[in-house]
């Protein structure tokens, strides 16, 4: 965010000549003792809205059966004003956009059961530009009670900091007094804090998330999240950028005081269903604010089935109320665990790297009680299986398996078994492989029978292996050898497919599937066969606003024409150096 600069920019302005008095120190009251979830425009559709885009969606979002499943705040962002205030000082509603103004919003949105959110901001002015709320809290807020709006967003772009000052000082003074203004309605009011995104990986960081969690309910702290426009690249980079600066955020978070990595981008193009699966699983084992911005009425099944999954929902929803932490991590890897109400723990898995894995863990290591036996409710595929302790899936590359742990035993129910795939040899698109099937449940298995699919072109040493009996806690392997064609210019990812089937005595038959990624890495002949498929994303630092690929020279996402690379003083062979990533 470069707003944190904007603000000292502005430095020499007519602000507050004193320091800031003390903000207010009564907490602001619990509005939502469990994450707030509902729908805002801003990541869909930007600036481009209006009284009939907010309602369709709201009414999609009771249609589709979510409102009621809790995603029941609509928020418009910003844009929904003209650029002046009217004679007395008040904000105005675009009349073009909001014909109707945005009181009559309201009234919509209470008639179908929902509720009412606006944006607003905290300096001169929004982020996109309208008036701003400095010099105008107190009036704002009582507008703002009058239409009945249930929930504020207070973005902090354009705050003047007087020379002198310390933005965390005029941060906290104006938060403060909107807080206390909103309290002073009388209405209650989800008080939604942006000022910690303001001041993300600065040292004054946690201290101003901490006083957001006084005066407020939850809190950006953070970049945004991609855009619709986004390349594909750019929305997985963003989630993830995303994910990685909330998740260490557990000890600034307590019930009903919630962190914001910001929108869920289910629904939206250049998203795979592993990709928004997993931020959907992330965000409800972090108790992040469930915020869904896309075209909820073209959302496809799977995105409404995604952003809808009762059991997943829960577990953000979670009456504990508490954010889940990371418990291990490894390479392209992160396991969190999140303690549960009734004493269950959601454990994720989470493949963060391009390919498939396996991911192994404990239940001790994911906190729970010592004991013989665990049942495993995968909450996507929503299979109970049973574990003597160890809690282990193969996980295609971006995807997260999410289970529900519970410390106990349960009759009939499969045993808990994963397949890992280890290369022991080869190169390129030859390959060996030791595939193994772990049985991780009190159960053995008898008659286990593997098999292997590759993509068309591939050939496979053996495509059926017998793997007979594995005993509890044990494991059986075959090698498997694979060769592709040879492969094209570019990276190409192939996946190796193993099923297994067996019998899990009196649960009867079963079955476990695991994945391996073959990437393949080979380089154009030439700039002009490169065209449109040189990219580089440099995951590691920060996305500037707006931009989440690095070297993007013609501003086409992940498209880069031999012309633009060449009007940048690329040659063929040439090493190009751009924001920190090389690559010839
Ligand atoms: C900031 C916020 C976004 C959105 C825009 C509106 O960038 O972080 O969520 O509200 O402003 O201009």
């Amino acid at each position: 965010m470069a707003a944190t600069a904007a603000a000292l920019a502005l430095g020499g302005l007519a602000g507050p000549s004193a320091a800031p008095a003390a903000a207010a120190t009564t907490p602001y009251p619990n509005l939502t003792p469990t994450p707030p979830m509902g729908w805002n425009n801003w990541s869909y559709y930007g600036c481009d809205i209006s009284e009939e885009t907010v309602l369709a969606n709201a009414r999609a979002l009771v249609s589709s059966g979510l409102a009621a499943k809790g995603y029941d705040t609509v928020t418009t962002d910003d844009c929904w004003m003209t650029h002046t205030r009217d004679a007395d000082g008040n904000l105005v509603p675009d009349p073009t956009r909001f014909p109707h103004g945005m009181a009559y919003v309201g009234e919509q949105l209470h008639a179908m059961g929902l509720k009412f959110g606006i944006y607003e901001d905290a300096g001169t002015a929004t982020c996109g530009g309208y008036p701003g709320s400095y010099g105008h809290i107190k009036q704002d807020a009582d507008l703002f009670a009058k239409w009945k709006v249930d929930y504020l967003k207070l973005d902090g772009c354009n705050v003047p900091v007087p020379t002198g000052q310390s933005a965390d000082d005029v941060y906290h003074k104006i938060y403060g007094d909107m807080s206390q203004a909103l309290l002073d309605t009388g209405r209650p009011i989800v008080y939604s804090v942006s000022a910690p995104a303001y001041f993300e990986g600065e040292k004054d960081w946690h201290h101003v998330i901490s006083w957001s969690a006084e005066v407020g309910n939850l809190w950006r702290e953070g970049a945004d999240v991609a855009m619709e426009s986004s390349s594909a690249r750019g929305k997985w980079a963003s989630i993830k950028y995303n994910y990685g600066y909330n998740v260490p955020l557990a000890d600034l978070q307590s019930p009903g005081r919630w962190n914001d990595p910001d929108f869920l981008l289910a629904g939206q193009s250049r998203i795979t269903g592993d990709e928004i699966r997993s931020q959907m699983s992330l965000w409800s084992v972090m108790a992040a604010p469930l915020i869904s911005s896309t075209d909820l009425t073209k959302a496809s099944p799977e995105a409404l089935d995604v952003l809808g999954n009762k059991d997943v929902i829960a577990v953000d929803q979670d009456a504990k109320g508490l954010q889940g932490r990371i418990v291990q991590q490894g390479d392209g890897y992160d396991v969190l665990s999140k303690p549960l109400a009734n004493g269950d723990r959601a454990v994720a898995l989470f493949n963060s790297s391009d390919e498939a894995q396996t991911i192994t863990t404990t239940a001790a290591k994911a906190g729970l009680p010592a004991g013989s036996s665990y049942l495993l409710k995968d909450l996507w595929s929503k299979r109970t299986t049973q574990t003597t302790g160890t809690i282990a899936a193969n996980v295609p590359a971006h995807a997260t398996v999410l289970y529900r742990v519970h410390a106990g035993t349960a009759h009939r129910v499969q045993p808990a078994t994963a397949i890992t795939w280890t290369r022991t040899g080869g190169e390129g698109a030859s390959s060996t492989w030791k595939v193994a099937l772990a049985d991780h449940g009190p159960t053995g298995l008898t008659g286990a029978q593997l098999r292997i699919s590759a993509p068309e072109g591939w050939r496979l040493s053996t495509s059926k292996v017998s793997l007979g009996k594995v005993r509890p806690g044990g494991s059986a392997t075959a090698t498997i050898t694979a060769k592709g064609p040879d492969a094209e210019p570019g990276t190409t990812v192939t996946t190796l497919t193993a099923t297994a089937r067996y019998r899990a005595g009196g649960a009867g038959d079963g079955s476990v599937s695991g994945r391996a990624s073959i990437v393949t890495e080979v380089p154009y002949p030439s700039l002009d066969a490169a065209f449109n498929n040189v990219g580089v994303t440099n995951e590691a630092a920060p996305p500037a606003e707006g931009n989440y690929t690095t070297g993007n020279f013609d501003g086409g996402g992940d498209s880069y024409s031999a012309q633009a690379l060449a009007a940048a003083g690329v040659t063929p062979g040439a090493k190009v150096s751009k924001d920190g990533v090389t690559w010839t």
